[in-house]
């Protein structure tokens, strides 16, 4: 489940063109089970209407802080003592300026600044042309404003509204879902680096053709996401797949086991957990033809002939910072009988303290899978759930792990 279910989100619209994509933000937290109170100033009213505001979050609108429906009238009071967060979005140059400054002489600002500081996170998704946003007078307040506490969300790049390219766009709106998520999910893996291999391999017998396996990565990207989730800092090497990149999450794209290996090798040293959900060829051609092997008349066969690829993981869980304890390494078994056997074996021969086991035909290229956690005191079961709920339960999983390590 989100972990934003069952919050009150007080999402604020000050004024921007980015206003249409605060409609489809307010329709996705609804989705997500939150209860979303909508206050807009006077500027978002030229963007957007408050009856689709209200339409979409199912509540009524605020855009006055002299709204006679409070019975106090004390709307910024009131309003801002029910959420869990306020989350302005479109945040324009003139709302964070007028935040840094503490004014208060309409309705959202005067709310913002009412709120109680340390129990209300006020969230803010910058929106404005290029040149408003690299103004150093918007980078001082931005400064300024995360210097004060309130979380600044990145901005996104691309065209703009008013034809120009660069920086300043707002985030979509299932970027800042994510972002909020992220913000509210506990921060177990704070200060940590983790990397993440995930997807098959692909080994190449000419330029166009090679041996792969059916490993989607999902189970790997949504381990990728968790553990950002968690606060770490998280770089996924993938193999071949078709899967967005999770936000917030460094991804490096490789095709064949030797380039995994190269790439993890390149970027372990940092890390302090390295996790193996990577479905690795365990053979590749001998010689990779350079050009395509065509057919001739005699009716023959190409012959070819495979080597092992390296053991990835087992390279890395004999490495000294693995055997010192510094780096905490985790591999899957994909088996297809015998699990709780083969997972337990496969840990001792690879050496790492946790194999999580998982029959690879039931799971690969689907969305749900069940996972075998074994260890050397024993075996736990995370039982049939969605690859994201698993991928939550085993990044808790190796938090306390981490937290036993000191
Ligand atoms: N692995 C690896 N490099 C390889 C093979 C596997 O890093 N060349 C890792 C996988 O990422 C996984 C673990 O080792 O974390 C187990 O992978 P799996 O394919 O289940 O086992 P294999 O070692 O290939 O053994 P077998 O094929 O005999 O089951």
């Amino acid at each position: 489940m989100s972990t934003l279910a069952g919050k009150h989100i007080v999402l604020g619209l000050s004024g921007g063109i980015a206003a249409f994509k605060s409609a489809e933000l307010c329709r996705a937290l609804v989705k997500e089970g939150v209860t979303v109170q909508v206050v807009m100033t006077e500027a978002a009213e030229h963007f957007m209407t408050a009856v689709t505001m209200q339409a979409l979050s199912g509540r009524q609108v605020y855009t006055s802080q002299w709204d006679s429906r409070e019975a106090n009238n004390m709307a910024h009071i009131n309003l801002s003592r029910e959420a869990d967060a306020i989350l302005v979005a479109p945040a324009s140059a003139d709302f964070m300026a007028k935040l840094l400054h503490g004014g208060a002489d309409e309705l959202l600002s005067l709310m913002c600044l009412a709120r109680p500081i340390d129990k209300v996170p006020l969230i803010v998704a910058p929106a404005m042309n290029r040149e408003m946003w690299n103004n150093p007078a918007t980078q001082r307040n931005v400064a300024q404003l995360k210097g004060d506490g309130i979380h600044v969300l990145d901005v996104g790049q691309g065209d703009q509204a008013c034809g120009e390219t660069g920086d300043g766009r707002m985030l979509e709106a299932e970027e800042i879902l994510e972002d909020l998520e992220a913000f509210f999910a506990p921060k177990t893996l704070l200060g940590k680096a983790v990397l993440v291999t995930a997807g098959p391999t692909y080994e190449a017998i000419d330029p166009v053709r090679g041996i792969t396996n059916l490993s989607s990565g999902k189970m790997g990207f949504a381990i990728a996401r968790a553990a950002r989730m968690a606060g770490a800092k998280v770089m996924l090497v993938a193999g071949p797949v078709h899967l967005p990149t999770p936000r917030g999450v460094h991804r490096i794209d490789v095709r064949s086991a030797l380039h995994m290996l190269d790439a993890v090798q390149q970027q372990v040293h940092g890390a302090d957990v390295f996790i193996s959900t990577a479905a690795v060829a365990d053979w590749r051609p001998a010689r990779s033809a350079e050009k395509k092997i065509k057919k001739d008349d005699s009716g023959q066969t190409p012959q070819l002939s495979f080597v092992e690829n390296p053991d990835i993981l087992a390279h890395v869980a004999q490495s000294p910072r693995a055997v010192s304890g510094q780096l905490f390494c985790v591999g899957f078994a994909a088996e297809s009988h015998d699990l709780l056997a083969h997972a337990t074996a496969k840990r001792l021969r690879k050496g790492v303290p946790l194999m999580v086991g998982n029959i690879g035909p039931a799971t690969f290229g689907k969305d749900d899978n069940a996972l075998l956690l074994v260890d050397e005191f024993g075996a736990r079961e995370l039982p049939h759930a969605s690859k994201w709920s698993l991928a939550a339960q085993l990044i808790q999983d190796i938090s306390k792990r981490m937290r036993v390590q000191g």
